[in-house]
């Protein structure tokens, strides 16, 4: 059956995902008018929703219906994804239809201007095996001599219909408190979710999800989209006096502007749109699924377990430290190690040596040839921690070229970290940047890089430049140009993103990277809440999780090994304490968890996850994958005499009886859904627990 249908007669066209179709319309204006966004239908129930249209209440309400990607111009008074200026002054739009193409799932609308010579394409896309519609727009400047200047250029405009409630879930945080997860009634107001940036933040993400109120974790419609955008970016959700919502959202944030040439065109990024029932546990495992088979570009490889020395060592790099960390590492089970910061240049301390990538000779004196040998020699992969698009002020790098920075004329250069960011918009220092890391890479057949990105944009100038405005994309651009080639010519090389954190985790960056550093924040009680955040929308498999030193160098908190595994063990585990200090009782606990860590990842890492609400205190994971089940379940805290109920699954075959695979025990799944699993929790706070199951049919 195709994906996209078209209605000749009433110009309407319908794309059809596996359990959502998305219909929209060509107006009588020439503009594009949004019909269905919901449950499937077919082409005949679209012709019919299309024909719905409200008359306008008063002569203060014109245009009836929501435009798909709203401008400015007529009676239009809503937050516009479109804002063009032509050279005249003239700022408004009128469409004249300019034709559709079909190709596979990809819908191209194509609209002009009816006076000025300016095409708009909305793309739509849906892939056969998801309800995901990807939407992106492009904006072409056909006048051969007058540049047009575009003052806001959305991905598109959402609908969604109309419920009496409206309820918005979306991303909040900062530096080691990523991807808090709030949910608020909508206003009936414009509200703006940004980043100003010039990375994703650890703030806000760019993901928002609208339910009418009444949705669970496993039941109601939820409707929810994702920006692919690494930079800044802001989304507009509005909520009208007579109970419409919609939203629009892109790149960029206010006041930033895009001069189209003569015959230029501007590409915005994907945004990703998802219509979903079975409440907001469902829309995370369609959106899972989404970023598995349409954004990652190894999905179905394993994550391997790593070792990170950040915790353990801050700057104090040397090699014999890191072959000493390696070697307890390696004995672990840990398949790679990664050095981060501290290794190259004057780099033994936040000050300096940022952008002199070379191996300090102090503290490498052959180089890194050797710790890499004897890495490998331990039987891992070697990685690196990188910063390609920082500086510090005392380096040779900024010493040559001062002009490289992001700056303005007459303003100061605020440093933040001791650091700069390196303007990469320009294509010297974007080539410069390139070639640097693809020697690295080369040289030491490099396996995995950290790309770390430790400070916002400020005084984003260009002097010199007559559009310098568009560098807040074009940077981004340019890093992932940079990842992109250096991907494809070093097809064995894997990325990590990092931006203090989780300030960088978007379907942009996942689109040529393979996991995110979630969080500085390695304390593994404030890290559930945040995994529970990073989980709305991003799948297990790249979902950086360490396992540190008690006290947490964070937050103080002392917590058992086994629940800091048993936190960890819920994405792509990884080992991140000072191991020299480790106890031979913590090495060999560690050595068991990291090889049960070992059994069940192929279950986080590619099965379906259902999240897990216990009694309050008590909160976990349910992974499935065929006929494995893994739990793991977590109570941080207890009051007297309290003992958490069992946890019920979220995914039981009722008829099926299932066997926990330590203990030889089986469980009729009827009572594993109804009354649940009963959970060997050891007392007192920061208990936990891992169960392997297997449904016996
Ligand atoms: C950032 C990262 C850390 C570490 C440091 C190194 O904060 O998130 O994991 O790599 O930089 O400076």
């Amino acid at each position: 059956m195709p994906t996209v249908l078209f209605h000749p007669d009433h110009r309407l066209w319908l794309l059809r995902g596996p359990t959502a179709a998305y219909a929209v319309r060509l107006a009588e204006d020439g503009a594009v008018r949004h019909v269905h966004w919901g449950a499937p239908i077919t082409l005949d129930q679209a012709v019919q929703a299309g024909e719905r249209t409200s008359p306008a209440a008063s002569s203060f309400e014109a245009v009836a219906g929501v435009d798909e990607l709203t401008v400015e111009g007529g009676a239009r008074f809503g937050p516009p994804s479109l804002l063009v200026r032509f050279s005249d002054g003239t700022r408004a739009l009128q469409w004249r239809y300019a034709g559709h193409d079909v190709d596979g799932g990809h819908l191209s609308i194509h609209l002009d201007d009816q006076h000025y010579p300016l095409r708009v394409t909305l793309h739509y896309h849906m892939h056969p095996d998801s309800d995901v519609l990807e939407r992106w727009t492009t904006v072409r400047n056909l006048d051969a001599h007058h540049p047009v200047t575009l003052l806001r250029c959305d991905s598109a405009t959402w609908t969604v219909p109309g419920r009496p409630h409206y309820r918005l879930s979306h991303l909040v945080g900062g530096w080691n408190s990523e991807f808090q997860l709030r949910r608020t009634e909508i206003p009936v107001a414009e509200t703006v979710l940004t980043s100003r940036r010039g990375m994703t933040s650890h703030h806000a993400n760019p993901w928002i999800a609208v339910d009418d109120g009444t949705a669970t974790e496993e039941h109601g419609e939820v409707w929810s989209t994702a920006l692919a955008w690494s930079g800044s970016w802001r989304i507009t959700v509005h909520r009208d006096p007579v109970g419409r919502t919609t939203w629009t959202g892109g790149f960029g944030h206010e006041g930033l502007t895009w001069t189209l040439a003569p015959g230029e065109a501007l590409d915005t990024p994907t945004v990703a749109g998802l219509y979903s029932v079975g409440g907001f546990g469902s829309a995370s495992r369609a959106w899972h699924g989404y970023v598995r088979r349409h954004v990652l570009s190894h999905p179905d490889e394993t994550r391997p377990v790593l070792y990170n020395s950040w915790e353990a060592t801050g700057f104090d790099v040397d090699e014999a430290g890191q072959m000493a960390l390696a070697a307890r590492a390696a004995s672990l089970g840990v398949e790679l190690f990664v050095m981060d910061d501290g290794w190259f240049g004057a780099r033994s301390s936040e000050h300096a040596g940022l952008g002199d990538w070379v191996p300090n000779p102090a503290r490498f004196p052959t180089g890194l040839r050797p710790l890499a040998s004897e890495v490998r020699r331990l039987g891992m992969r070697f990685g690196l921690w990188v910063e390609p698009e920082m500086v510090n002020p005392d380096s040779d790098l900024y010493r040559a070229h001062p002009d490289w920075v992001l700056h303005m004329a007459n303003r100061d250069r605020t440093e933040m970290r001791h650091q700069l960011v390196l303007n990469l918009a320009r294509p010297d220092a974007a080539e410069w940047t390139h070639s640097w890391l693809d020697r690295l890479v080369s040289k030491h057949d490099i396996d995995f890089l950290k790309w770390d990105a430790n400070r916002p944009f400020t005084e984003a100038g260009w002097p010199g430049h007559g559009d310098p405005d568009r560098l807040w994309i074009a940077h981004t651009r340019a890093v992932y140009q940079i990842m992109d080639r250096l991907r494809a010519d070093h097809p064995d090389l894997r990325i990590e993103a990092c931006a203090g954190g989780g300030g960088r985790a978007d379907l942009g960056v996942l689109a040529r990277t393979d996991q995110v550093w979630t969080s500085d924040n390695t304390d593994p009680v404030d890290r559930i809440g945040i995994q529970h955040g990073f989980g709305q929308l991003y799948p297990a498999q790249v979902m950086g999780a360490w396992v540190t030193d008690s006290p947490n160098v964070a937050t103080a908190r002392r917590t058992p090994l086994r629940f800091r595994f048993h936190v960890a063990m819920a994405g792509v585990l990884g080992i991140g304490g000072d191991l020299t200090a480790w106890t031979e009782e913590e090495l060999t606990e560690a050595a068991g968890l990291i090889a049960t860590y070992k059994l069940i990842r192929p279950v986080v890492q590619h099965g379906t996850a259902y999240r897990l609400r216990g009694d309050g205190t008590l909160t976990g994971m349910q992974y499935v994958h065929g006929d494995d089940h893994v739990l793991l379940a977590w109570c941080p805290t207890r009051r007297f005499g309290h003992q958490p109920p069992p946890l019920r699954l979220a995914s039981v075959d009722v008829a099926a009886t299932y066997r926990d695979l330590e203990s030889g025990a089986t469980y009729p799944g009827a009572l594993l859904r109804h009354a649940g699993l009963p959970l060997d929790l050891p007392p007192g706070d920061h208990a936990s627990t891992l169960v392997r199951l297997r449904h016996l049919g």
